[in-house]
């Protein structure tokens, strides 16, 4: 996916929250949060895009890094930051070097919606990597995926695919996420779409 044109263009379908979806999220972070006070520590949005869900997670009383490569990306994530009211720390970086982009570590949730299963194996070994190096020794990590299959824009990935990027961290649940995209998309795409929630074995 090219992902600085589809925001230029103002593609960017992906921007789900259908109540469905929002609820889904909400459960796995309800799980992360049982039994803890505010503040729940340092969260981490992989490709935070617009700040959608990170904005989410900050609203729930995490304190936020986005980070995503794409200006026009963030600068839409800075604008809603603004308007929500919210504190969440806005970097420019990849993903696949967190530690060159200087967010620092101590992440005890590391969120990603969308762009992990779109990067090559290589990429993907490196997010994992460097989320290893970032992350506290019990954090979890979810992360949105789309199945590997043949089709246009999203590469997708299969659980074997995760498990070996994340080869320190151990696949403890895969649930769907009930994304849904407008009909003509998802017959095209078939996302089939399932959160994978990952701990440290
Ligand atoms: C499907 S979008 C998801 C955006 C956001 N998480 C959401 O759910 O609305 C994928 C995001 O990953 C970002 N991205 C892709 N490759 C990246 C990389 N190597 N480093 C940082 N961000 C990247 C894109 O710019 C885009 O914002």
């Amino acid at each position: 996916m090219n992902w600085k044109l589809a925001y230029t263009v103002g593609f960017h379908p992906w921007e789900d929250t259908d109540p469905p979806f929002k609820a889904k999220l909400s459960e796995l972070l309800d799980r992360e949060e049982k039994g803890r006070a505010i503040p729940y520590g340092a969260a981490l949005d992989l490709g935070t895009g617009s700040g959608i869900w990170g904005i989410e997670l900050a609203k729930r009383g995490w304190e936020v890094t986005g980070i995503d490569i794409v200006d026009t990306a963030l600068r839409r994530a800075r604008d809603r930051v603004q308007k929500a009211g919210v504190q969440m720390r806005l970097v420019r970086g990849d993903v696949t070097a967190l530690r060159a982009a200087g967010i620092g570590s101590g992440f005890r949730l590391v969120l990603d919606t969308g762009t992990f299963h779109d990067l090559s194996s290589a990429q993907q070994a490196a997010i994992g990597r460097e989320v290893s190096a970032v992350a506290t020794s019990d954090a979890t990590v979810l992360l949105l995926v789309w199945p590997k299959r043949r089709r246009p824009l999203i590469r997708g990935v299969d659980r074997s695919g995760v498990e070996s990027a994340f080869p320190e961290w151990k696949v403890t649940d895969v649930a769907p996420s009930h994304f849904r995209l407008p009909k003509i998309l998802e017959l095209v795409l078939k996302p089939d779409e399932h959160w994978y929630r990952l701990r440290r074995e």
